[in-house]
């Protein structure tokens, strides 16, 4: 591979959203964060998108050309007159899904919002009908300056996706808000803008990772659920347009565009579950919840000399079958079944019996397969629909096959 070709890009990365065929502009202005665009970029050609790097004169202060052209899917383009044909300025407008401006100048959002065209990039920003995501980063001052704050409002009412600045340390040493957003939020609001909207506004709750139950001060009950297939399937509701709860055990990084509520038991999950679910379009219960919790906890650690205690055990309340018992019309509740045998026949009962529109079932017995691994095989088990099967692939593929049957399931509910 030469310097200048884009890396391999032969299929998308494990566990990310798949951008397979897509034209994406990324178009990196003169900030200090336009070494953090490579990043962006890579993460964007991994996840299969065909990448088109453009930077300004500025940006090559910051970064150099064959390290961009090197990570993207062609050699980076600066100047209008850079080609032979006449008009690039209008090609690359016109053939792009999405154009990604990654990190945006005060300069750039002020000539983009006053509509100037005086170089490549602003010249594709408006010779182009493609969605467009401008990511801000700049000095806490310059960001809450009236003269930028008022361009940004002004794109983003032109329907301009504005992914705001995080708040932390600074180019300068000093600390406020102007950072770049994190390549995650980037990716994601790419996700979002790029997906298929079939989730738009739908209110959808997710549950993952494994309850711990108290046995005293410091021991538990646990189960092996890393919590990873719930969050792909929060992040790809997210990617999807649909408000997402996550509700968890576990200590994995929150999707980007995900509310977080923290629980550790099977009360505590149940209370944020229900007054959560009573509003939600959609309930998803990939969490491995215990069955039995101790009947009395120890307040303080129980002495190892005091020789094993006698622990009884109670059943917990079985949430999901609480929430089938008071479904709302409309709304879709998927269950999951870890089974290790019978897998489809004991996964049907339990739809039947808690009353679940979908339910994921996957033989946890099998490798490579549930609790802890990033990939999974799983069936798709409806009351009135054949069973559809799913190898194994990485758990955002999984969350993609379980979304499209929620909405496949609404469609016809709705039909
Ligand atoms: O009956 P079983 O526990 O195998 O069913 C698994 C499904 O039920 C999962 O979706 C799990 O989140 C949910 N569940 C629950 N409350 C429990 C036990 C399981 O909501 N106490």
């Amino acid at each position: 591979m030469s310097a200048l070709s884009g890396p391999d890009s032969s299929g998308p990365a494990l566990d990310g959203p798949s951008f397979s065929g897509r034209v994406i502009v990324v178009g990196v202005t003169g900030g200090i964060a336009a070494y953090k665009a490579v990043e962006v970029c890579r993460r964007l050609v991994d996840a299969g998108a065909h990448v088109v790097p453009v930077m300004t004169q500025d940006a090559e202060h910051f970064i150099g050309r064959t390290t961009l052209s090197a990570l993207c899917s062609e050699p980076v383009q600066t100047s209008l007159w850079d080609e032979d044909s006449p008009i690039p300025h209008t090609q690359l407008g016109q053939s792009a899904d999405l154009i990604l401006v990654v990190p945006a100048t005060a300069r750039l959002l002020g000539a983009y919002a006053g509509g100037l065209s005086t170089d490549l990039l602003t010249n594709t920003l408006l010779a182009t009908r493609a969605p467009v995501i401008v990511c801000p980063a700049m000095h806490t001052e310059m960001w809450e300056h009236p003269a930028v704050q008022d361009n940004v409002v002004l794109l983003r009412r032109r329907g301009v996706v504005v992914v705001d600045p995080d708040v932390g340390r600074l180019a300068g040493g000093d600390s406020g808000a102007g950072r770049l957003a994190s390549p995650e939020r980037i990716v994601a609001a790419v996700a979002r803008t790029l997906g298929p909207r079939d989730l738009a506004d739908l209110i959808v709750v997710v549950t993952a990772g494994g309850t711990r139950e108290p046995i005293d001060a410091v021991r538990v009950i646990a189960n092996r659920s890393s919590g990873k297939q719930g969050y792909a399937l929060a992040a790809e509701a997210a990617a999807r347009g649909a408000v997402v709860t996550l509700i968890s055990t576990v200590e994995l990084a929150t999707p980007p565009f995900v509310a977080l509520v923290k629980v550790e038991t099977a009360a505590q999950m149940q209370t944020a579950v229900e007054s959560l679910a009573a509003v939600a379009d959609v309930v998803i219960m990939a969490a491995a919840v215990a069955d039995f919790r101790p009947k009395a906890v120890a307040v303080n650690k129980l002495k190892k000399h005091d020789g094993p205690p006698d622990i009884i055990l109670e059943p917990t309340p079985d949430i999901l079958a609480g929430l089938g018992m008071v479904k709302p019309t409309g709304q879709i509740l998927v269950g999951f079944a870890a089974e290790t045998d019978d897998l489809v026949d004991n996964a049907e009962a339990k739809l039947r019996r808690k009353n679940l529109d979908l339910i994921v079932a996957n033989d946890v017995g099998a490798a490579g397969v549930g609790f802890q691994h990033d990939t999974n095989a799983v069936c798709l088990l409806r009351p009135d629909a054949p069973m559809v099967t799913i190898g194994l692939t990485d758990k955002r593929s999984i969350a993609r096959a379980v979304l499209d049957s929620v909405v496949d399931i609404r469609r016809g509910s709705r039909s």
